[in-house]
């Protein structure tokens, strides 16, 4: 009642001053959300991921004069992220992008989402087609996850030509690889590890896996089984296929512990991502070559739809982006050799 009476009589005091008082920029009726800078929540998986830590900046730099971000490190805890939805929902978020612990959890933040009609989009690792369907307030920005293994086989065929005589070591022109895998059940780490090898098999060339497995993305895992395949398949190993770089660089971290690239001992090493720490590698002929996965486009493009969403425009509006017919917009991978470098530098500047 008291407040009421308040609003009423400082209502009646702005009709009757109006033209005098001095100019009053957010109290010109309900425009004012237009003017100001909309909130817009952002989590990431967790901080702690190499690539990520690309992403986020790329999301900092494309949203800091547009939009208030709330940005949250979910440390890679769903429940943990789900709070934290909660959290930047009571707070006024007007879109949320949001990047995924468990891939299979879309449902459960769409359902936070729809609750209060807002707008979310999710980047880097892609819902489910159903999550994303169930939602017309729901979108994707990321890449084709196949096309980063398609392209890391192919680059690894035109090494392998290239150089087999060196690198086919018992000469069976078979490749005796080793896997570094990301995290399992990622549409990321499934893709890039059956597509790689299924293209190098498809471009006529054998290959024998010696050992596959996780290292979740992360460089201290990857030396660590790096260092046990070593010690197994020790003199058998012809190439490191890496479902990123941080793995890649975890594993040429135990080989230069072997003794290797020094001499004559070398090893065909590849990634994915081409962040500035492997581009280096490649540069001092350490590592073979990677797949560039655009952080800087990726975080552009998640922002530009979260804050024409936030601003309740058409998601595509003033950018130059595309959807595909699953609502998603994915930004192209490139094959990173020595030859063509600057390109993976231009996308990390
Ligand atoms: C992939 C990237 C990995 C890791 C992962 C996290 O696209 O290649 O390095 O960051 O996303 O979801
Ligand atoms: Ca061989």
């Amino acid at each position: 009642m008291n407040k009421k009476l308040i609003a009423t009589v400082l209502a009646t005091a702005l009709v009757l001053g109006g033209c005098a008082s001095k100019p009053a920029p957010t109290t010109n009726g309900g425009d004012s959300a237009s003017s100001a800078k909309p909130k817009v929540g952002v989590t990431i998986y967790k901080y702690d991921d190499n690539f990520m830590s690309f992403v986020r900046r790329a999301i900092d730099t494309a949203g800091k004069d547009k939009a208030d971000l709330i940005m949250n490190d979910s440390q890679n805890d769903q429940a943990k992220q789900l709070d934290q939805i909660d959290t930047m929902i009571s707070k006024g978020s007007k879109s949320l992008a949001i990047n995924l612990v468990d891939p299979k959890a879309a449902g459960n933040v769409i359902e936070k989402a729809k609750a209060k009609n807002l707008p979310v989009i999710f980047f880097n690792k892609e819902p489910e087609a159903s999550a994303l369907a169930s939602y017309d307030k729901a979108w994707y920005v990321g890449t084709k996850s196949e096309e980063s293994g398609i392209l890391q086989g192919q680059l690894i065929v035109d090494q392998w030509n290239k150089s087999k005589d060196k690198w086919d070591l018992n000469k069976d022109g078979k490749i005796q690889y080793v896997l570094l895998k990301g995290e399992p059940g990622h549409p990321d780490a499934e893709a890039r590890t059956k597509y790689s090898v299924q293209t190098i098999k498809d471009k006529g060339i054998g290959v024998e896996e010696l050992a596959i497995d996780t290292a979740m993305w992360d460089s201290a895992k990857a030396t660590d089984k790096m260092d046990a395949w070593l010690a197994k398949n020790n003199g058998k190993i012809e190439m490191v296929i890496c479902n990123n770089d941080a793995m890649a660089l975890g594993a040429i971290a135990s080989l230069e512990k072997a003794g290797y690239f020094k001499g004559d001992k070398y090893m065909p090493v590849v990634g994915v991502d081409a962040i500035p720490d492997a581009l280096t590698k490649i540069e001092a002929g350490e590592m073979l070559g990677t797949v560039l996965n655009d952080a800087k486009n990726q975080g552009q493009a998640t922002m530009d739809l979260a804050i024409n969403a936030a601003n309740g425009k058409d998601v595509l509006t003033g950018t130059k982006w595309k959807l595909d017919d699953k609502k998603a917009v994915r930004v192209p991978y490139v094959a990173i050799t020595k030859d063509n470098i600057n390109t993976a530098k231009d996308a990390y500047k």
